[in-house]
């Protein structure tokens, strides 16, 4: 039910700071400690390389989920995206992990590479939002993200949740090999939370901005260095997706080497600087892009903000970025969508869960 939301996809973005605490919650013990499934933790402690596994919007949580990985549990990990697996199959690892992140759990292209590697012998994990779907059946373990029914087309807070389940199995993960981390990432989780329940009050700022730079375009470039360009990739998804606005999604420093042609005269250039370590850099391609005539939007993170800066996100922990970003990138492509009159819960060619290879 949408109740008095005139979208299910307005609804369901506003729901992510109640799916993060909902969560939180769900991955705590009593004593308030992170708690995760000791049948996983073996499997992960077992691994040398985890194989993500997902498409679109699940492949580009995928990819945050890598840095999690990485950085907080030291475990070696590649992205894939599903439906390319099985023709540039990778050399894999001698003890592989394979993670398959979908929403629906129904996604036939992830499907296909469960089951081929099930065959192989290798063992599964399925992240999804829905517990009894094919992927979380066949695979030998199952997260759950607590997202709640997701009805639009677009996904929105099930990608939130993912971000937010990869970084809790990366942490239980780390815990349970005794790695120590040097912040409290539930507490860091709950600022987060609250981060998105304030961005998700400024819807207005949001859709004024849309009103001023991408009325009309037929174009939109989204730029970011580092984690930020992971979710360049998916505010660019999100965009062309419900508004059919052609936009994509660019590392900062690749644009030189070649994208950069297309830049004109009033070109909207959306661009994300919300980590500290990118700062300097991304925003000298913003000045690349505006010294050939781009209209140039940055979102930037408060302690790293400028004067021009079309918006400020509320500060959050650096690996937990894309929690706060995605909501403006979510609404930016939500309010392009409805003032172009587009069916924003059911956008053309598209079905919710895609169950054909
Ligand atoms: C985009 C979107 C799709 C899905 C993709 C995978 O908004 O929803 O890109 O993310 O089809 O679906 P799941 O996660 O169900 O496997």
């Amino acid at each position: 039910e949408k109740g008095t939301y005139p979208h299910f996809m307005l609804k369901e973005i506003d729901e992510q700071p109640f799916v993060m605490r909902r969560i939180i919650q769900e991955y705590q013990d009593e004593r308030d400690n992170l708690k995760l499934d000791e049948d996983v933790q073996r499997a992960m402690m077992a691994c040398d390389r985890i194989y993500i596994i997902a498409a679109g919007t699940s492949y580009h949580a995928g990819l945050v989920g890598k840095q999690f990985l990485e950085k907080m549990a030291g475990i070696p990990v590649e992205v894939h995206v599903a439906s390319e697996f099985s023709y540039n199959m990778p050399l894999l690892s001698e003890k592989p992990l394979f993670v398959f992140i979908s929403q629906s759990g129904e996604t036939a292209d992830s499907r296909s590479v469960l089951v081929k590697m099930k065959e192989m012998g290798h063992p599964a994990l399925t992240i999804t939002n829905v517990p009894g779907s094919t992927l979380s059946r066949e695979a030998d373990f199952t997260l759950h993200l607590h997202a709640g029914p997701e009805i639009a087309v677009a996904s929105t807070k099930a990608y939130t949740a993912q971000i937010a389940v990869l970084a809790i199995l990366a942490v239980g993960t780390a815990r349970a090999k005794g790695l120590e981390l040097d912040f409290d990432p539930m507490q860091e989780l709950a600022i987060a939370a609250n981060a998105m329940e304030v961005l998700t009050d400024q819807k207005e700022a949001i859709e004024a901005l849309v009103r001023e730079n991408l009325g009309t375009t037929r174009n939109a470039f989204f730029i970011g260095r580092s984690t930020d360009y992971f979710v360049c990739l998916e505010g660019a998804l999100k965009l062309k997706e419900i508004s059919y606005v052609q936009a994509e999604g660019f590392a900062g420093g690749e644009l030189k080497h070649g994208t950069i042609a297309l830049i004109e005269k009033g070109t909207p250039v959306i661009a994300l600087a919300t980590q500290e370590n990118v700062n300097y850099s991304i925003r000298s391609n913003v000045q690349e892009v505006v010294a050939r005539g781009a209209n140039d939007m940055i979102f930037s993170m408060k302690g790293l903000e400028q004067d021009t800066d079309a918006f400020v996100l509320p500060r959050v922990h650096e690996l937990l970025t894309p929690l706060a970003s995605a909501v403006p990138m979510q609404l930016l492509a939500y309010y392009a969508a409805l003032h172009r009159d587009c069916d924003v819960d059911k956008p053309r060619n598209l079905a919710k869960s895609v169950t054909v290879e």
